[in-house]
C-alpha cells in the first residue's frame, strides 16, 4: 500500500509526470518488440566473450588494480546498503567501467542510470586515481516506490568523491539536453537507464555532438531489444559483447 501511495505522490512532483507518462507510453508502444527477445538473446550469446580476457589483453596490470579497487568498492557498498535495508537493485558491470575510465585516462564520463550508484562510485574512484580532474555527469530518475527517493540516488557514492560529480535526477529526457550543454567531447558513455529502444536512441541523438570517433560507448542490457545491433550496423562500428550475470553489455570503441 505504501508503495502505491509513494508512486502516486512522487509522480505528481515537478517534472516527474511527463517522464512517467513517456515511460508508460514506450512500454506499451514497444510491446511488439518482446517477440524478438529470443532472437536478440541468441545474437548476443553467439558473440559474447570474456570481459576479463579483453581487459587483460589491453593492460593486465591495470586489470589487477581494477579487481582490487572493485573488491573494496563492493565491501564498502555492501556495508552501507546493509544499514539502509532497502532493495535499490544491483550494479552494472562496474569493474569494466573502472578499468576503461583508467585505461582511457578519461576526463569526461557520462552515464545514464545511477540507482544505488555502483557504476558512479567505480567511475569516480577511477577518475580520482587518474588525477586529471576528470568529471562524471550522471542522469537518473529516482525509484518512486520509496518515500523521498531523491535521497537514495547514488547512496553508495563516497562524500569525498562528489566534487567531481554532476548528478541530474529529472529523467533522461530532461537531463540529457542539459548535460550535453555542459560537456565537451565525451570520452566514455555508459547507458544503463530506460531500457526501451526509443530511450536508447534518444540518448544517442541528444549526445551526438559530444560523441566523437574516439568516444567509447557502452550499453547495458543489450539483450532487451535489437537497438545495439542496429546502432553498430548502421554506423559500421567495431564492437564487443560481454556476458555479465546472465545479461549482456555492448561496447564500441575505436581501438577494437
Ligand atoms: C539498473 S539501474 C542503474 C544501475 C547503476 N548503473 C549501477 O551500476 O549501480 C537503472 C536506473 O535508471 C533509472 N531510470 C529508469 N528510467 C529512466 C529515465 N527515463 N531517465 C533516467 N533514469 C531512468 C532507474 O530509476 C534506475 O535508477
Amino acid at each position: 500500500m505504501h508503495k502505491i501511495f509513494n508512486i502516486a505522490k512522487n509522480s505528481f512532483k515537478r517534472k516527474n509526470i511527463g517522464v512517467m507518462l513517456s515511460k508508460v507510453f514506450l512500454r506499451i508502444k514497444e510491446r511488439s518488440l518482446n517477440k524478438q527477445k529470443t532472437d536478440v538473446m541468441a545474437w548476443c550469446n553467439a558473440q559474447a566473450e570474456s570481459y576479463e580476457d579483453f581487459a587483460k589483453s589491453l593492460n593486465e596490470t591495470l586489470w589487477t588494480e581494477t579487481q582490487d579497487a572493485c573488491e573494496e568498492i563492493k565491501k564498502e557498498a555492501d556495508k552501507k546498503l546493509a544499514v539502509l535495508d532497502m532493495d535499490l537493485g544491483g550494479g552494472g558491470n562496474y569493474p569494466v567501467l573502472y578499468f576503461l575510465t583508467r585505461h582511457l585516462s578519461a576526463k569526461t564520463v557520462v552515464e545514464t542510470g545511477v540507482a544505488a550508484g555502483w557504476s558512479s562510485q567505480a567511475i569516480l574512484s577511477a577518475l580520482k586515481k587518474n588525477k586529471n580532474e576528470g568529471q562524471l555527469y550522471s542522469s537518473d530518475f529516482p525509484y518512486f516506490r520509496y518515500a523521498n527517493p531523491e535521497k537514495l540516488v547514488g547512496y553508495v557514492v563516497d562524500e569525498d568523491l562528489k566534487n567531481n560529480w554532476h548528478l541530474f535526477i529529472d529523467g533522461d529526457q530532461n537531463n540529457l539536453p542539459e548535460i550535453s550543454q555542459k560537456t565537451g567531447t565525451i570520452d566514455l558513455f555508459h547507458y544503463d537507464s530506460d531500457k526501451s529502444y526509443n530511450g536508447r536512441e534518444y540518448a544517442l541523438q541528444t549526445l551526438e555532438p559530444q560523441l566523437k570517433k574516439d568516444s567509447v560507448v557502452i550499453f547495458d542490457d543489450i539483450q532487451d531489444n535489437f537497438h545495439f545491433k542496429d546502432y553498430v550496423e548502421r554506423n559500421k562500428l567495431k564492437y564487443k559483447i560481454f556476458e555479465f550475470e546472465g545479461k549482456y553489455i555492448g561496447l564500441t570503441a575505436p581501438f577494437l
